[in-house]
């Protein structure tokens, strides 16, 4: 799509696109080992399916494939795609690694939350969308903007993934709905609530986001109404609601025609609008 915003035919980004679906998908699969997810998409993940060394084994060789199709590139966009890959997929690895730490530590703060989903989710949008402007060869102003576009609906999206982790329909999510809350992630949700709670209440929850149970029907259901009675599931829509009006305000500045804007304008929209 941002190929053709940089007026370039979108078969010319085709292969761009499928390194970072493949790369994206290969994410997914660790991260389901990671997070101990029974689903995706509605189906058995990969290694509840098959085996955990299965998963990595696929994700390893996911990762390869990604990598295998910028080969199509012509040597001087190939080094600028592969540069910018190489440096998202570490910054994934590096978000992941804070979203990990964060489940068992009790101290976590809203911007070192920022940072984490800003890592482990936004790069990768913000890289996609710059991926465009590099095969476009559109100027160095058009892709750092793109980027920022990209990396404000990445956090937007991302803060959505939590809010309809918790507050998704379970028939059409296609994932555990409170998998976060199982695993005791630091979300905004949490974080919020957290800050909305008076000393006592605050305490509670955080006990209760220490626990590993068997059964996560209650803790589930508790925490969902900690959540909305504290305030902190509105806070989340508005802070959605803010990096999409920050990613929109950025597209303003971009020295494209109209019609692309809004192209990337309703993309923004539907993200935000998601449910699943
Ligand atoms: C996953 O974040 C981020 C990466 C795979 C890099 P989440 O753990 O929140 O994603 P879901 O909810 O399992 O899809
Ligand atoms: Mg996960
Ligand atoms: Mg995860
Ligand atoms: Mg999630």
């Amino acid at each position: 799509m941002t190929a053709e915003v940089f007026n370039v035919d979108y078969k010319e980004a085709l292969a761009a696109a499928m390194a970072v679906e493949v790369f994206h998908n290969f994410s997914l699969v660790h991260d389901d080992i990671m997070d101990d997810a029974p689903l995706r998409r509605g189906h058995q993940t990969v290694h509840e399916k098959w085996d955990v060394n299965s998963g990595i084994l696929s994700g390893d060789a996911m990762l390869i494939l990604a990598y295998q199709y910028f080969e199509q590139y012509e040597p001087a966009v190939f080094m600028k795609l592969a540069k910018l890959f190489s440096k998202t997929a570490l910054e994934v690895c590096e978000g992941q690694q804070w979203d990990v730490d964060f489940e068992t530590r009790d101290d976590v703060t809203i911007s070192e939350y920022l940072k984490m989903i800003e890592y482990k989710t936004a790069v990768l949008v913000a890289a996609a969308m710059k991926m465009g402007a590099i095969i476009a060869e559109t100027s160095v102003e058009n892709a750092n903007l793109i980027y920022e576009f990209g990396l404000n609906l990445g956090l937007a999206f991302q803060l959505q993934d939590d809010y309809l982790d918790a507050f998704g329909d379970p028939e059409t999510f296609g994932k555990q709905v409170g998998g976060d809350i199982i695993e005791n992630k630091k979300t905004y949700l949490y974080l919020k609530a957290m800050a909305f709670s008076n000393k006592e209440q605050a305490s509670h929850l955080s006990q209760v986001f220490s626990t590993h149970l068997e059964d996560n029907t209650e803790k589930i259901i508790w925490v969902k109404d900690v959540f909305n009675n504290s305030g902190a599931s509105k806070a989340t829509q508005q802070e959605i609601q803010e990096y999409t009006s920050k990613a929109f305000i950025t597209l303003e500045k971009m020295n494209i025609e109209e019609d692309k804007k809004v192209m990337l304008r309703t993309f923004g929209e539907n993200l935000m609008s998601r449910n699943v």
